[in-house]
């Protein structure tokens, strides 16, 4: 299973294949937004982070380095830290540098190329720790690979509101999947953005420079990229609304035409003004991710001043 410098789940192009049909031949057109996570997909999602209308990345940085003290003490030292969806690791090292003697990192990534490139970095800059890759979906379950230096405990970084993507029912099975990768004595340090004024969340997700736009076509272009699909790109428009009944933006990809697109064997029909639903982020009140879960425990939360974003420490919940 493991091939060269990373433990390797990745599931075969069939899989999304076959979940791309299912999604796209269903009454409301979805895809799995795992498209969106190849290696343009994460290039173009750290230059989401640097947007001006993107403040989740900035302020939760913000509300990392502010309560670290605090973080650190309540996640102690020498643990296992697995990460799950690692992104460009800004976060990542703010917490790894701050942590007490930590014992191993495992970034857990869908993205191959992407992965390599944080192993990489992380493993320049630490050169003590220990660091595991694993190539995985994360909607799958992930064994803790076991450390050289026994671990005091693991810890689940699951920063940028991520949780926020799933669906309620995924959310509680995934956090379901962390608190069991994390085992007992385990903690989590997840972050989740804020609900509020619809006008600055739906600026955050359809920016002027349209980088959010491209990374939402991303899907379309992998289709045609890695499974022969025949959409034609610009006869597609992104879209991101806010839903007030879910307490989510949605994006979507619209249909500017009537038109049939081919995938595999099938023929998708859309009509003009038709669209693929394609991303849910969902957003909290202070009491956080506390109602998606009964695994864990809430020990602590932190805010920004604005109130914008939040950050909460969670302990697996004994049975
Ligand atoms: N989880 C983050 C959020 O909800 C990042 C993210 C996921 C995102 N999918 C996205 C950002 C699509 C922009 C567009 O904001």
């Amino acid at each position: 299973m493991a091939s060269d410098d990373l433990i390797d789940l990745e599931p075969a192009v069939a899989d999304l294949e076959a979940e791309a049909v299912a999604g796209l031949t269903a009454a409301r057109k979805t895809l799995p937004c795992k498209l969106f996570y190849d290696q343009r997909g994460a290039e173009l999602f750290e230059a989401i982070c640097e947007l001006p209308e993107y403040y989740l990345t900035r302020v939760e940085a913000s509300i990392l380095r502010t309560s670290m003290d605090e973080i650190v003490a309540h996640i102690g030292p020498q643990v296992q830290l697995i990460e799950p969806g690692s992104g460009a690791g800004t976060k990542t090292r703010l917490l790894l540098s701050a942590l007490e003697d930590p014992v191993s990192y495992v970034p857990i990534d869908i993205s191959k190329e992407h992965l390599r490139d944080v192993a990489a970095r992380i493993r320049a800059d630490y050169p003590d720790l220990e660091v595991q890759a694993v190539c995985a979906d994360f909607s799958q379950a992930i064994p803790a690979p076991p450390t050289s230096r026994p671990a005091r405990r693991r810890i689940v970084f699951f920063p940028g509101s991520t949780i926020g993507n799933f669906e309620a029912d995924d959310a509680r099975a995934f956090l379901g999947r962390m608190a069991d990768l994390a085992g007992p004595g385990g903690g989590l340090l997840i972050g989740f953005d804020r609900a509020k004024d619809p006008a600055v969340l739906e600026a955050a997700y359809d920016d002027s420079a349209g980088v959010t736009a491209e990374f939402n076509t991303n899907a379309l272009h992998r289709l045609n990229a890695e499974a022969g699909a025949d959409f034609a790109l610009e006869h597609f428009e992104h879209l991101a609304r806010w839903n007030p009944e879910y307490q989510r933006i949605e994006m979507h990809l619209r249909s500017l035409v009537d038109q049939v697109v081919h995938l595999g064997a099938h023929e998708i029909t859309f009509a003009a003004g038709e669209t693929i639903h394609t991303e849910c982020c969902h957003k909290y009140g202070p009491e956080g991710v506390a109602g998606l879960t009964d695994r864990f425990d809430v020990v602590a939360t932190w805010t920004d001043p604005e109130e914008r974003f939040g950050i909460q420490f969670l302990e697996v919940r004994a049975p």
